[in-house]
């Protein structure tokens, strides 16, 4: 496995390799768990050459103490890495990313107006920078993210699609704890009481799905959500919302089989955690 920080030093081994070759990129902040590493074997099994960015993205931050709390973890990230099938790690420091502040503004339309965009201001713009950053520097055949970050992951649709990336973007499903809980970065800010606690969104995302498939209506299946998180101490809900799928504007009826979310944002204490559920 090789290590690079710089990107003419990234890009002088990619020039290194068999055009007939397929390129996977996996982007993540590091703090890696199974969710990433499940991303990268799959990217493994699916392509001849694995990248994984470790970039803790100060641009798609909009809260300056969510980013000083966002845990750094290289040496561990590291060891984890080659075994799941990675080849190359791009690591770069920030100024090598961003010698200067971006000028460049992107703006997602409705996707920036609902949940995650309108809870986190200019957080997609962020996402997004960083992203079409990292698919010019990689230029891969495949790029793999996350379900849990579903808004995310239309985000980067759409920025494949607007600026004509010949990417194929694969969303991998969320990998989840035996008790529900999303694998997360974030996990490990939770105090072991908030950590028990945690899998109340799983639960509520569960009997939001019963609710609705049992045609119990979109205002009932939110309504109850709302209860649930009411009767749970340490727990400020922020949203929950049922959406298109791929859209992620608000729905008032379920849709096709794949088509619906179900996705909420709740904190805990000092984390904010979010989750969903397609069906
Ligand atoms: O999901 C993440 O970890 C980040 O938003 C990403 C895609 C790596 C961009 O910084």
């Amino acid at each position: 496995m090789r290590q690079f920080t710089s990107i003419p030093a990234l890009r002088q081994h990619l020039s290194t390799l068999d055009p007939a070759q397929t390129v996977a990129l996996v982007p993540t902040m590091g703090a890696l768990h199974e969710g990433h590493l499940a991303l990268v074997e799959q990217a493994r099994e699916e392509n001849d050459v694995v990248i994984c960015s470790i970039f803790v993205n100060p641009v798609q931050f909009n809260n300056p103490a969510d980013l000083a709390l966002y845990p750094r973890t290289l040496d561990a990230d590291q060891a984890l890495l080659e075994p799941a099938g990675c080849d190359v790690i791009f690591a770069p420091a920030a100024d090598e990313m961003y010698p200067e502040p971006p000028a460049l503004m992107l703006n997602f339309g409705e996707l920036e107006t609902v949940m995650e965009g309108a809870m986190r201001p200019g957080h997609f713009n962020g996402v997004g920078i960083v992203v079409a950053k990292l698919f010019n520097i990689v230029q891969p055949h495949r790029a793999y993210f996350g379900q849990k970050d579903l808004q995310q992951v239309a985000v980067v649709r759409r920025l494949i699609r607007d600026l004509s990336f010949p990417i194929e973007l694969i969303r991998f499903p969320t990998v989840r704890e035996p008790d529900g809980l999303a694998l997360s970065s974030r996990n490990r800010n939770l105090t072991s009481t908030e950590r028990q606690q945690a899998p109340a969104l799983y639960e509520a995302l569960t009997m939001a799905h019963d609710l609705l498939r049992g045609a119990q209506s979109v205002t009932q299946a939110k309504a109850a959500v709302t209860a649930l998180f009411a009767d749970r101490p340490g727990f400020r809900l922020e949203y929950v919302e049922v959406a298109n799928a791929d859209t992620l504007q608000p729905v008032t009826e379920v849709l096709a089989p794949g088509q619906t979310a179900i996705c909420i944002a709740a904190h805990l204490g000092h984390v904010r955690l979010i989750d969903n559920l397609v069906f």
